[in-house]
């Protein structure tokens, strides 16, 4: 029980007559990289976005190393100790990379951005940008320190958001598509990269992910969800095995991209995330899985 980091307990979200996720329990230990996969519109950005604080669930329960934190601001579970990046990016556009990366780290001491920003005395003020090279250092953005954050290659834009969820100190990282927009080599790269921060920064990592090899080979335990309910949950092996996930996501043969025949984001993964179409229920119908 010690072990438990992150506890999600019947968590149940529904927006109108939707019910994007349903009676959703998880337990994340220390040290564990978890995933939550699921075809397009399973609920997967929904529960993050419950663990995050953007929603209040309706109904059910999440704690953090034993501390309940259900319905608590974003900036208050960031403080204690749960970061995120997003599924589409959210960097700084008129940022540098060292910036971006030096915003997020003043956003774990205050909750205001205008007082992040403005009130700091001179030695914090040095303090959290010595933290902030270090950091570009240890995820190998160093070099690019002074490049506008959107000139960057994409691949790299997707590694400065998880330096800047890094920034905030977090104990528990999750990652929403980290690797969506990335090629072969790249997505080889990011599995690896995921690897070595968790034992870096001491992180437990929760995972969404499409790209299947990732998910099979960084993973400790998967958890499946379609249409919001968890379907399967184990090892990869186990999950990779299990009929009603091969019926309801693995089930069809992938292409190079690693996403299933006929998903929409196949002939997608090299644009950025706004290129590609809507992600919902209404792209179900195109992976093929009948
Ligand atoms: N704010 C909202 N208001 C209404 N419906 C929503 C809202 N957010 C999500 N949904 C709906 O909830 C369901 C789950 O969406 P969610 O984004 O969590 O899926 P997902 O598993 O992350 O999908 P994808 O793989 O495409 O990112 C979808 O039917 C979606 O349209
Ligand atoms: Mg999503």
């Amino acid at each position: 029980m010690s072990d438990n980091v992150l506890h999600i307990e019947h968590l149940t979200m529904r927006f109108g007559g939707v019910v994007a996720v349903n009676d959703l329990s998880m337990d994340i230990n220390r040290g564990e990289i978890v995933a939550l996969i699921g075809p397009n519109g399973a609920g997967k950005t929904t529960a993050f976005n419950m663990v995050t604080g953007v929603y209040t669930p309706t109904e059910g329960h999440i704690s953090l190393m034993g501390q309940e934190i259900t319905g608590r601001r974003p900036d208050e579970i960031t403080k204690l100790g749960i970061a995120r990046t997003f599924q589409n990016i959210r960097l700084f556009s008129s940022m540098t990379v060292f910036e971006n990366v030096l915003t997020a780290r003043h956003l774990r001491r205050t909750s205001n951005f205008l007082t992040a920003t403005f009130r700091l005395n001179a030695a914090e003020e040095k303090k959290m940008r010595q933290e902030t090279e270090a950091l570009l250092k240890e995820v190998g953005l160093y070099e690019l320190k002074d490049e506008m954050a959107t000139s960057l290659p994409y691949g790299k834009q997707r590694l400065l958001e998880i330096a800047r969820a890094l920034s905030t100190q977090p104990k528990v990282l999750l990652l929403d598509e980290p690797a969506a927009g990335m090629n072969p080599q790249e997505t080889e790269e990011l599995g690896a990269f995921i690897k070595q921060i968790k034992d870096q920064f001491d992180l437990t990592v929760f995972l969404i992910e499409h790209h299947m090899n990732l998910v099979m080979g960084i993973s400790d335990r998967i958890y499946v969800i379609d249409f919001g309910k968890q379907i399967a949950q184990g090892t990869p092996a186990e999950v990779q095995n299990d009929p009603a996930v091969i019926a309801a996501y693995l089930g069809v043969d992938e292409d190079e991209s690693g996403l299933p025949v006929g998903d929409p984001r196949a002939s997608a993964q090299a644009a950025p995330p706004e290129a590609r179409g809507p992600q919902n229920a209404e792209t179900r119908g195109a992976k093929g899985v009948q």
